[in-house]
């Protein structure tokens, strides 16, 4: 599937939002430790620590000259902790905390709250046995005006009702359907302008529908599987700028006809315990502290 040639790369709005924060967490322990998605099949301990680090560095050193990043101590027996991005959902100074549905990652919550709490955001919990694994499962339009959000491998659906009674937002449940993209931010970002970026055979009929409902046709960017399976739409998105692990010629094309520079940064060590870009980092973009300094 194609994304529609889009003619108009005014649809980005000139004014500059807010320049966003994010949350980030240093691959200092950072392994393919156990198996609890498909791409870690067969990839036991078989990322280089080193070269994680140095990728991990120029992520940060990338999105360091649009963003400020904020970091939580990494925590050692917590190998996936470098994904923030599971660290909870965070909107208007209030933060949801995962739940998350492998024992193997529980022992990152803790720390994850201790750093919402010590930063002073209002932390609202949801209630046990409801799994929700943050904002790898749950993405805002960029208005903020819509809440969506994937339920299925990991994220239980139940969860939904508690995200919009919590922001008094309208939740877009979305059902993920491959194991492949078993959370939202892998087939599936939210980019200025309107446009969505997405992978639709990770999504049943009724969520390609509501999908189809909410973007029109020359504002979704469709990825093929083969950008798909690269993590292309797990991209970080600011202004015009779209950072990514890499992306096809054609999607490259796509999104340049759309207004937007790519940016690719080499995750491959990542990519083996399933995650790239947007896992590695959390949107903290209302951070209390900046609103207190
Ligand atoms: N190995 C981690 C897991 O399976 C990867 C998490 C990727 N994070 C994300 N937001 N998609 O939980």
């Amino acid at each position: 599937m194609n994304a529609q040639p889009i003619e108009f790369a005014s649809a980005i709005p000139s004014v500059q939002p807010r320049r966003p924060t994010y949350l980030m967490c240093s691959p200092k322990f950072y392994d393919v430790a156990y198996v609890i998605n498909p791409w870690m099949v067969g990839n036991l301990h078989a990322s280089s620590r080193m070269l994680a680090k140095v990728q991990w560095e120029r992520l940060y050193a990338t999105l360091s000259a649009i963003a400020n990043i904020e970091l939580v101590e990494p925590r050692a027996g917590s190998p996936d902790m470098v994904f923030t991005a599971n660290a909870g959902l965070e909107h208007e100074g209030i933060v949801v905390p995962s739940r998350f549905s492998h024992p193997e990652r529980r022992a990152e919550e803790q720390c994850f709250r201790r750093w919402f709490h010590e930063a002073g955001y209002e932390v609202v919990e949801l209630p046990k046995g409801i799994f929700f694994e943050g904002e790898g499962d749950a993405l805002f339009s960029t208005d903020g005006s819509r809440l969506w959000a994937g339920y299925g491998p990991r994220t239980s659906y139940e969860s939904h009702r508690y995200l919009a009674r919590t922001w008094d937002v309208e939740v877009y449940s979305l059902h993920l359907i491959d194991q492949r993209f078993y959370h939202l931010d892998t087939c599936f970002a939210t980019l200025v302008g309107g446009f969505v970026l997405y992978y639709p055979n990770a999504f049943d009929a009724a969520s390609n529908a509501q999908i189809e409902a909410a973007y029109p046709r020359e504002r979704r960017i469709a990825v093929s599987e083969a950008d798909a399976i690269r993590f292309a739409c797990n991209a970080i998105n600011v202004a015009d700028t779209v950072v990514l692990n890499c992306a096809s010629r054609q999607l490259t094309h796509s999104l340049e006809s759309a207004g937007f520079q790519v940016i690719g940064v080499s995750l491959t060590e990542f990519l083996k315990a399933g995650g790239a870009a947007k896992c590695l980092v959390m949107n903290i973009e209302s951070s209390a502290m900046n609103a207190s300094s």
